[in-house]
């Protein structure tokens, strides 16, 4: 795989590997021995994925460039491409690019000599939400074969919906849908609950967030909203013992999901962002080791000491 752009591009193998290196940022330090620099790209707003890019960046002793895009020749009518190949020009050696339309990969048509990482595609991909989705999933159960993993809110307009579906399905997931019907896209092909029998079948109950942004028209109040089509504190008490909740946030409290409940016992919602540093580590390696920028030499283990204990093996 050349850029990593899609989670349709990735085999369930390498998924496994980025996964289980994941685990290994997880519970040992590592350095990589080399100045690099990777830019960061963001022209939509972020704040988990962008800090958790940085964080896992400088943890791998990578250098990280930001660009606002506010306050960058974007405003001057540069184009995406025009900005690439410029940070690859001062010395990127990897971007990380975040952008509102689905296909801005194809503007860069593999024009470059870097490797690309994206980090949210209009409303088409996130493959590292899914990765790390689905390393938060492995580590409550240890496997996905026959997991019933429901995702509930917008579906149609959530990049984090279809690469999730598509992730855990190839994983071994049952995927389900919920939400209000204007919400749902059957096209995808994954059956649809009623929120009442998703709270009650499901291992793992994904919320998502209202993709206001990317459509107009569906207004609702939030108590309304909340009662129809999202997590109370009542459909809560439904939930399995073992069940989780997960949200990639950012959590509108009272609308998707009752403020109560965003860090109540089952909610898995502040581990997903500590995990998403670990698999942006992963990612970020992989990338550069598969273009040969660096060696598995170059990445040192900095601790002997295992500071926690690794998960069971995929
Ligand atoms: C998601 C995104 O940007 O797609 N957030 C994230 O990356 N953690 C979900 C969202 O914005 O609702």
């Amino acid at each position: 795989m050349r850029d990593f752009i899609s989670v349709q591009d990735l085999s369930v193998a390498e998924i496994k590997y980025l996964l289980e290196t994941a685990d290994r940022f997880r519970t040992h330090d590592y350095e990589i021995s080399k100045q690099l620099f990777a830019a960061n790209l963001f022209f939509e707003p972020s704040t988990r994925t962008k800090m958790s890019f940085i964080v896992a960046e400088r943890k791998l002793g990578l250098e990280p460039l930001e660009l606002h895009a506010e306050m960058s020749s974007i405003k001057k009518g540069e184009t995406l491409y025009d900005t690439a190949r410029t940070f690859e020009a001062i010395g990127a050696n990897v971007l990380v690019i975040r952008h509102e339309a689905d296909d801005w990969m194809k503007e860069l048509n593999e024009k470059l000599s870097i490797p690309v990482i994206n980090a949210g595609a209009g409303t088409k991909d996130h493959p590292t939400q899914s990765l790390l989705d689905a390393y938060t999933i492995y580590q409550e159960f240890e496997c996905f074969k026959d997991l019933n993993i429901t995702i509930a809110g917008d579906v149609k307009h959530s990049r984090v919906a279809r690469s999730n579906a598509e992730m855990l399905s190839k994983l071994g997931a049952n995927v389900y849908f919920t939400g209000a019907p204007e919400l749902m896209d059957e096209s995808l092909g994954y059956p649809i609950l009623t929120l009442d029998q998703a709270v009650e079948q499901s291992d793992v109950l994904m919320l998502l967030r209202i993709q206001h942004e990317r459509h107009h028209g569906f207004i609702h109040a939030a108590i309304e909203y909340l009662e129809k089509y999202g997590l109370t504190v009542e459909r809560e008490r439904k939930m399995q013992n073992h069940a989780i909740i997960l949200h990639p946030g950012p959590v509108n409290r009272g609308v998707e999901i009752d403020s109560s409940l965003v860090e109540c016992k089952r909610s898995r919602i502040f581990n997903q962002m500590e995990n998403g540093v670990y698999v942006r580590m992963a990612v970020l390696t992989k990338q550069l080791l598969n273009w040969g920028i660096i060696h598995d030499d170059q990445i040192k283990k900095c601790d002997t000491i295992e500071r926690k204990q690794p998960i069971r093996a995929m």
